[in-house]
């Protein structure tokens, strides 16, 4: 009863389109660790979100958040401590050409600043991503976020790649055919801004091409497509917002899975476990120059409070080991996803890395006819039974789960143990 006024009233003030998860969307009061509390008191294993990447309300998390707004917090220009602190520690987790920060609140602020850098250092303005991607919500990035944006309203400096999908696309070729042909489509769309007579500024893409489906990349891809980026003058920004810290496991971001080095790199969500903080790290001649013609301010971004939440964020990651959990919880699920699709033929092919899976639901395998309608069932009756996900890719039919890192087997057998019941229920 409360829940339904409570969702009537939010019609009311901030509109039927402001979107909201699952037929019945959830009213949430408390959250801890993987776990979230609805207003009736009853418990969802959260197998969805990364924002609360170390899991939700860490008292670690908490705790230096509380402790640090007791304290200070200040706008962005007066010096901190803290704040280079955390600086210098998160940009001593990339490649050592990727040594220089900026701080702001969003990924969608973060993406805008790696445009503006790209096009700036570039003195170009085309800029590529994939046919199926979401980068954010200001006027620039919305153009590259081709899920949202259709292609009339994306203007004439974005060209988009098709979305690589290995398991349609296969055909009997090799990681290295299908990862020529995927680099060819970006040589491809770097030549048409050459016939438009558009300067190329650089290619924009998710590392885990996570709202694309998360496709099992071919090895060789990116180091192709990046010498195609290059040799055009352009710059290769990797958005590392849902990739990032750790969430593939076996590396920090997402750009080293795939075996490169970016130029610019994005981060968010993950970054604040639920604090707004973000950032671009980049390389050092890049942002020099840029910051040198352009000034660039943030009132909030990278304060002193969200300095304490990233490092204690990064303090949480280091000490529980938690890329390592990572390895070994993502490479159990997978294995009891990929048993669950001996028993339902509605899986068509499962797939992921470290704590990021993807299980595309397919109405015929030999087709590989996708089931959103399925899918879309699925997600529901998953959250009906207290377990969250969600639902990407071009066909909207894989379901998409990716939940906070202290994930453990014992969630890992309580999420595929109700998938089971689920597919058998359909
Ligand atoms: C890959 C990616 N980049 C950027 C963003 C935008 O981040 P924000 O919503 O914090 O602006 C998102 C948000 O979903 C995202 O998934």
């Amino acid at each position: 009863m409360q829940s339904d006024s409570l969702l009537e009233r939010r019609y009311r003030v901030l509109g039927r389109n402001s979107p909201l998860f699952y037929d019945k969307p959830l009213h949430l009061v408390r959250g801890e660790g993987v776990w979230l509390y609805d207003a009736d008191g009853r418990r969802y294993l959260d197998a969805y979100n990364n924002v609360p990447h170390v899991g939700h309300c860490h008292p670690r998390v908490v705790e230096a958040l509380s402790r640090q707004a007791a304290t200070l917090n200040t706008h962005t220009r007066y010096l901190d401590e803290n704040v280079v602190a955390y600086a210098e520690r998160l940009t001593s987790l990339f490649d050592p050409q990727l040594s220089m920060a900026m701080l702001c609140c969003t990924g969608s602020e973060a993406n805008e600043l790696a445009l503006r850098i790209a096009r700036d250092c570039s003195g170009g303005s085309g800029v590529i991503s994939t046919a199926w991607a979401y980068h954010g919500n200001t006027a620039a990035v919305m153009q590259v976020s081709s899920l949202f944006t259709p292609e009339d309203k994306r203007g004439p400096d974005v060209r988009t790649v098709p979305v690589m999908d290995p398991y349609r696309d296969r055909a009997g070729r090799s990681d290295e055919e299908l990862a020529t042909a995927y680099a060819d489509d970006v040589k491809g769309a770097i030549d048409s801004f050459a016939a438009a007579g558009i300067r190329f500024a650089g290619l924009l893409f998710c590392t885990a091409f996570s709202s694309e489906g998360l496709p099992t990349v071919p090895a060789g891809f990116m180091t192709k497509a990046l010498a195609h980026v290059h040799a055009a003058g352009g710059f290769f920004i990797a958005d590392e917002v849902q990739a990032g810290f750790g969430r593939l496991g076996s590396h920090m971001w997402g750009h080293q899975k795939l075996g490169v080095v970016p130029d610019i790199v994005t981060l968010g969500k993950p970054m604040g476990n639920g604090h707004p903080l973000a950032g671009v790290v980049a390389r050092r001649d890049l942002i020099s120059a840029f910051a040198g013609r352009n000034m660039y301010f943030n009132t909030f971004g990278g304060n002193p409070v969200s300095a304490a939440v990233g490092t204690a964020v990064l303090d949480v990651l280091e000490d529980e080991r938690l890329l390592e959990n990572a390895v070994a919880v993502g490479a159990y699920t997978l294995d009891k996803l990929a048993a669950l699709a001996q028993r339902h033929t509605l899986i068509g092919d499962v797939r992921g890395a470290g704590l990021f899976f993807a299980v595309e639901l397919v109405s015929d395998r030999k087709a590989k006819t996708p089931a959103p309608a399925q899918t879309k069932r699925v997600v529901n009756l998953m959250r009906e039974r207290g377990v969250l996900i969600s639902r990407i890719g071009v066909h909207d039919n894989i379901l998409k789960v990716r939940p906070p890192m202290p994930f453990s087997k014992q969630h890992a057998d309580l999420l595929v143990d109700t998938l089971d019941e689920v597919l058998a229920a359909l």
